[in-house]
């Protein structure tokens, strides 16, 4: 156990994580490409980054005695989920050095913090009103938003909490559903398609940003990316540039995803901002020379950033669910296939993904 924090984090040195699913899991492969160890925190039992960590910690987010053991043991400290207590972030950066800060999670992990802060460094959204079951909005407001999409302000994922609203009356309908938790009304976007932007920034300021690809979502949960992206070039640098302005705006340290709509007249909206490494990045694997995963954990250990270029196309399909069960199919084609390790399959649960490359095309014009 080192006594005090070694920083930048040395090869050798010990890299905290909190959260143990799939990101955890390829987050830990790619440090020990790098000589780095990962120590995942997790809450599960059977966290799928367990079978690949260096170390392992199974406790709440909210042990306090069993956190500062754990922030004791490492150099440095991040996490791959953003449901984290910002409070345990703001905790433990008192230990070690540890980013994103707690600020940056607990605006990101708030849809309504988030979209006024997006505001506030002029980026554009789709319109949107604060809601909730007590005081339902002023029905103006709402009438004016919709047909639209209205989502509790935390703890969604993949689609949870998220109900489409056409009329005022179905507005009625869910908000007893809701429960007094807060949301967010947002106007529908009748996008051309979605994109995203995974981009990385140091702690010295230095941004990189990958290109961005195309995302393909079915009943919410993304189904492929695919790059390139049916953009232009000047639309590309458009969506990296609003990508580097939200992570300097947040003072961002580590590898964050914003996501896109790209409107039928060729703007971009910003739909949400995931603080850490994401699914529509994992084709940086076989396409890029330096992963988004490792890209985070240098950006968080004090190293250099990596080079983000792509070297190849690239087709990421993620597997649900069953999809998983055909492996052996899978395995006998020419993909790279990544399977997650998790005991259990359940309907709309990410299993894997394969990513296909392709040679580099020219950019669109
Ligand atoms: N305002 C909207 N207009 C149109 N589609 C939306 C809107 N909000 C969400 N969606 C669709 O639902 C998907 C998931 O919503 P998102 O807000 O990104 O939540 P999650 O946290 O579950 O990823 C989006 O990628 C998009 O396909
Ligand atoms: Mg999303």
């Amino acid at each position: 156990m080192s006594p005090t924090s070694r920083y930048p984090v040395p090869p050798g040195g010990i890299i905290g994580i909190l959260g143990g699913g799939q990101l955890g899991r390829m987050l830990a492969l790619a440090g020990a490409n790098v000589g780095l160890k990962c120590h995942i925190y997790s809450d599960a039992a059977d966290a799928p980054a367990f079978d690949v960590a260096a170390e392992c910690t199974f406790g709440r987010y909210d042990d306090q005695r069993l956190l500062a053991a754990f922030a004791r043991n490492v150099d440095a400290i991040t996490f791959e989920f953003e449901n984290v207590p910002s409070g345990t972030i703001e905790m433990l950066a008192r230990e070690r050095p540890t980013h994103p800060s707690a600020l940056a999670l607990a605006i990101t992990q708030d849809r309504l913090v988030e979209k006024n802060f997006l505001s506030r460094i002029g980026v554009a959204t789709t319109a949107y009103a604060a809601l909730d079951a007590s005081k339902s909005g002023h029905p103006e407001v709402n009438r004016n938003l919709l047909p639209a999409v209205l989502k509790t302000r935390r703890f969604g994922y993949d689609g949870k909490g998220q109900w489409t609203i056409r009329t005022i009356a179905d507005l009625e309908l869910v908000l007893p559903r809701l429960k007094n938790v807060p949301a967010i009304l947002e106007r529908w976007v009748d996008f051309a398609f979605e994109c995203s932007v995974i981009a990385a920034r140091g702690g010295d300021g230095i941004f990189a940003a990958y290109d961005p690809p195309e995302n393909i979502h079915g009943e919410h949960i993304l189904r492929s990316s695919r790059v390139p992206a049916p953009l232009t070039s000047a639309q590309s640098q458009e969506a990296k540039a609003i990508a580097a302005r939200i992570a300097e705006g947040l003072d961002y340290v580590g590898v964050l995803a914003v996501e896109f709509f790209v409107t039928r007249e060729g703007g971009l909206l910003v739909n949400e901002i995931a603080p850490r490494v994401h699914n529509s990045g994992h084709w940086t694997l076989e396409a890029c020379l330096v992963s988004q995963f490792e890209q985070h954990l240098r950006a968080i250990a004090g190293w250099p950033l990596g080079y983000p270029a792509r070297h190849s196309n690239a087709v990421m399909e993620n597997l649900i669910g069953v999809e998983a069960e055909d492996w052996q199919t899978l395995a006998r084609q020419t993909g790279a296939l990544h399977l997650y390790g998790k005991r259990e399959i359940r309907p709309g649960r990410k299993m894997g993904h394969v990513t296909r490359i392709s040679p580099l095309s020219a950019p669109n014009e």
